[in-house]
C-alpha cells in the first residue's frame, strides 16, 4: 500500500496490519491513500493490483473516477467530517470581505492608517444581509446555520428542488438578489466557471463573493476584473484554479481576502479525515463495504 504523503501516526491505526510505503501515486500497489493535490489518472489506475484509492478529502475532482470505475477500483472520500470546519472558514471570509478586514489590516501594517475616520474602511453589515448559497450540501447547510445566528436571509440554488425554504433554481435571479454569495458546489463540467463574467455582472456593486469549494467554479479573471472596476464590493477565496499558483491579478485586486486552501485545516478535522480514509482502505482490502465509496457500483 502506498500513502502519497506521511500521515499522522494516530490517524493510521487501521493500517497497522499492512505493509505501507510513502511515495508518489503508483500503479504498482494494492491501495493508495492520496491527497487532493495528487492527480490520479489512467496511468495510475491501470494498476492490475490496485483495489482502492482513498482520498483524504471530500472533493474527488483530482481522481479520474470514471477510469477507476471502469477498472473496478473503488474510490473513497471523506464526506461529513469537514463541513462544520469549512463552514467556519466560509463565514470568516464572509465577515472579512464584508468588513474589509484584510484591506484595513494591510493599511495598519504598512503604517498608512492615519487614525479613526468617519469614512474609514466602510464595509457592509453581515447581520441581516441576503445570503445566496450556490449548492446546498452539508457545507452549504452548515453555513446556513451560522447565517441564522446573524439574522441573515438565506436562499439556496440547486438544480433539483431541495423541498426546503429558500430554494430556487433561478441562479441569475438569486445573484441579482444577494448581498453575499457563497459557493458550495463540487467541481464538475457543469459547475466550471459557474460564476463567469456574465453572472458576476448580475451582482450588486456592493456584493461579496466567497469561494471555499473549488477554484475553477469562479472565473478568476472575471472576478479580478469586477473587483478592479469597482463592480463588486469584495470577495474571499480559499481555493484556486491552479494551486498553489495564484493568479497575480487576484493578488493585486482590491478588497479580496485570500487564504491558502485551509478550509478543513484544523488538527481535529484533518485527523478525522485521515482516520476515515485509512478505515475505508482497510474495509476494501478486507472485502467489506467502505463507509464512503464514491463509485459504489464497483462494489455491486
Ligand atoms: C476537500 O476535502 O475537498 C477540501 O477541499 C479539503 O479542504
Amino acid at each position: 500500500m502506498v500513502l502519497t504523503a506521511p500521515l499522522p501516526a494516530d490517524g493510521v491505526g487501521a493500517l497497522a496490519a499492512y505493509d505501507v510505503e510513502v511515495g508518489p501515486p503508483t500503479a504498482d500497489a494494492d491501495a493508495l491513500v492520496c491527497l487532493l493535490t495528487d492527480r490520479i489518472g489512467p496511468d495510475v489506475l491501470r494498476g492490475r493490483r490496485l483495489k482502492v484509492v482513498a482520498t483524504v478529502a471530500v472533493g474527488v475532482d483530482n481522481v479520474d473516477v470514471a477510469a477507476a470505475t471502469a477498472a473496478g477500483i473503488v474510490v473513497t472520500n471523506t464526506p461529513g467530517l469537514l463541513d462544520e470546519t469549512t463552514a467556519d472558514l466560509a463565514f470568516l471570509l464572509i465577515l472579512a470581505a464584508s468588513r474589509r478586514a484584510s484591506q484595513a489590516e494591510a493599511a495598519l501594517r504598512r503604517g498608512t492608517w492615519d487614525g479613526w475616520r468617519l469614512d474609514g474602511f466602510l464595509g457592509n453589515d453581515v447581520h441581516g444581509a441576503r445570503l445566496a448559497l450556490l449548492g446546498f450540501g452539508r457545507t452549504g447547510r452548515a453555513v446556513a446555520r451560522r447565517a441564522a445566528g446573524f439574522d441573515m436571509v438565506v436562499r439556496h440554488c440547486t438544480r433539483h428542488d431541495t423541498g426546503e425554504p429558500g430554494w430556487t433554481d433561478d441562479l441569475d435571479g438569486l445573484l441579482r438578489w444577494a448581498d453575499v454569495v457563497s459557493v458550495h458546489t463540487p467541481l464538475t463540467a457543469e459547475t466550471h466557471h459557474l460564476l463567469d463574467a456574465r453572472r458576476l455582472a448580475l451582482l450588486r456593486p456592493t456584493a461579496v463573493v466567497v469561494n471555499t469549494a473549488r477554484g475553477p467554479v469562479v472565473d478568476a479573471d472575471a472576478l479580478a476584473a469586477a473587483l478592479e472596476d469597482g463592480r463588486l464590493g469584495g470577495a474571499g477565496l480559499d481555493v484556486y484554479a491552479d494551486e498553489p499558483r495564484v493568479d497575480p491579478r487576484l493578488l493585486a485586486a482590491p478588497n479580496l481576502v485570500l487564504l491558502p486552501h485551509i478550509g478543513s485545516a484544523t488538527a481535529a478535522t484533518r485527523l478525522a479525515m485521515v482516520r476515515h480514509a485509512c478505515e475505508n482502505v482497510d474495509a476494501v482490502l478486507r472485502g467489506e463495504r467502505p463507509a464512503s465509496p464514491v463509485n459504489p457500483e464497483v462494489l455491486a
